[in-house]
């Protein structure tokens, strides 16, 4: 593998297909980017097990164990830092991340809604009760509000007579994990430029 792959921390909160995807990329050393480490925010989650059974570190940090919200926005950080990553993927992770995180690293963030529409947790649901015909999923840059970010990548899923939350979301999944991993492994091998909202993908003046 080589030295020169893009360190990622990947943080999940479930069952991990996305990270599982990602743990699959990274196999090819020609993807530009390893999983250095997984960390969660809950423990006895299939992401966690994921991770083992590819013999990738683990933490985990519960805001439970904290005082505070900004003391465990602390520990997290520190925890990732202790990897070295040069770019943080929330793959299902369902914590908003605080400053100590974001302003140490980029972070990239998924989400299975067309944004802006229907940010928050419940994007599936939100999308099949205002009834609309297509939805999808979209890869952004993680900011402090709830995904509000940035957008890298959006992909489209249409609404199909019949659906319910669990088949539309098991839809946009099996596109979300092809759209994650195509531009993450994007932005190791070629850098990318902020403008305002406008992601590019590059190297500044290159
Ligand atoms: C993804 O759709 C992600 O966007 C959402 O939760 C799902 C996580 O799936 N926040 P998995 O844990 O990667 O299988």
């Amino acid at each position: 593998m080589s030295s020169q792959a893009v360190r990622l921390v990947v943080l999940v909160s479930g069952s991990g297909t996305n990270l599982q995807a990602l743990l699959d990329a990274v196999a090819d050393e020609t993807y530009g980017a390893r999983v250095v480490a997984v960390g969660a925010d809950r423990d006895g989650i299939e992401g966690l097990a994921r991770a083992e059974r590819a013999g990738v570190p683990t933490f985990v940090e519960r805001l439970a164990d904290h005082p505070t919200r900004e003391e465990w926005d602390r520990a997290l950080a520190e925890r990732i830092a202790g990897h070295r990553p040069d770019l943080v993927v929330c793959a299902g992770f369902m914590k908003i991340l605080g400053a100590p995180t974001l302003q140490a690293f980029p972070v990239v963030n998924t989400h299975p809604a067309l944004l802006p529409s229907f940010p928050g947790a419940h994007g599936v649901r939100d999308a099949l009760a205002y009834g609309v015909r297509v939805t999808g999923c979209t890869v952004m840059l993680a900011d402090a509000g709830v995904d509000t970010g940035p957008i890298i990548a959006q992909e489209s899923v249409p609404v199909l007579e019949g659906d319910d939350e669990a088949s539309l979301h098991e839809r946009i999944k099996t596109v979300e994990r092809t759209l994650l991993v195509d531009t993450v492994g994007r932005m190791a091998r070629e850098g990318w430029t902020v403008t305002g909202r406008i992601v590019r993908f590059g190297r500044p003046g290159g």
